[in-house]
């Protein structure tokens, strides 16, 4: 109740259930890249003090940033994390115990970068469902080159091993 005896009851602060998963509150924060796994995808000890931060801060669930899936051409930037190998889940298991242990939920958000990824520490090049060149450039900032994207020319070959 406010000094001026308006209700300021709303769900948002209040326990949910997002189906079985059980929160304590409706505030999420949404998947934002960090830029900030090895080269080879394993989540670190600033990954783990990040997620940690946002869970005692209150926040009732956590998405993760863009995770990929494979060890070919799901990676979308240089130091993205990868969810692929026995040292990527012993990774991320550190920061899912980081976050539960602040009190929040967390999910993982996997991601296929298909033609718009601008950085792949394996070498593989960019897949796509057709072979078009995506529009404008590559984002610096994430590590890509700056310029044009690569136009991903496998796609059909490799997509149906994907
Ligand atoms: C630095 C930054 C990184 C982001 N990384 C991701 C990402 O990894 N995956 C994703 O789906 N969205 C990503 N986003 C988009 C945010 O999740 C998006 O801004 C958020 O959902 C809010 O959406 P709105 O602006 O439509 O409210 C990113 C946004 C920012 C600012």
């Amino acid at each position: 109740m406010t000094t001026t005896g308006r209700d300021l009851t709303h769900p948002a602060p209040e326990p949910f259930h997002l189906a079985a998963l059980p929160l304590r509150n409706r505030l999420a924060v949404a998947p934002m890249t960090r830029v900030s796994a090895t080269p080879d995808g394993r989540p670190t000890a600033q990954m783990v003090d990040h997620y940690r931060e946002s869970a005692s801060g209150g926040f009732g669930l956590i998405t993760t940033e863009g995770i990929y899936t494979d060890t070919t051409h799901s990676q979308g930037y240089f130091n993205q994390p990868g969810l692929v190998t026995d040292q990527h889940v012993e990774g991320w298991q550190a920061v899912v115990e980081a976050v539960h242990s602040g009190g929040a939920a967390i999910t993982a958000q996997l991601m296929h970068a298909g033609a718009i990824s601008q950085g792949n520490s394996r070498g593989f090049q960019p897949i796509g469902p057709s072979a078009v060149r995506p529009r404008g450039q590559m984002m610096v900032d994430y590590g890509g080159a700056g310029g044009a994207w690569v136009c991903p020319e496998r796609c059909r070959q490799a997509i149906s091993t994907t």
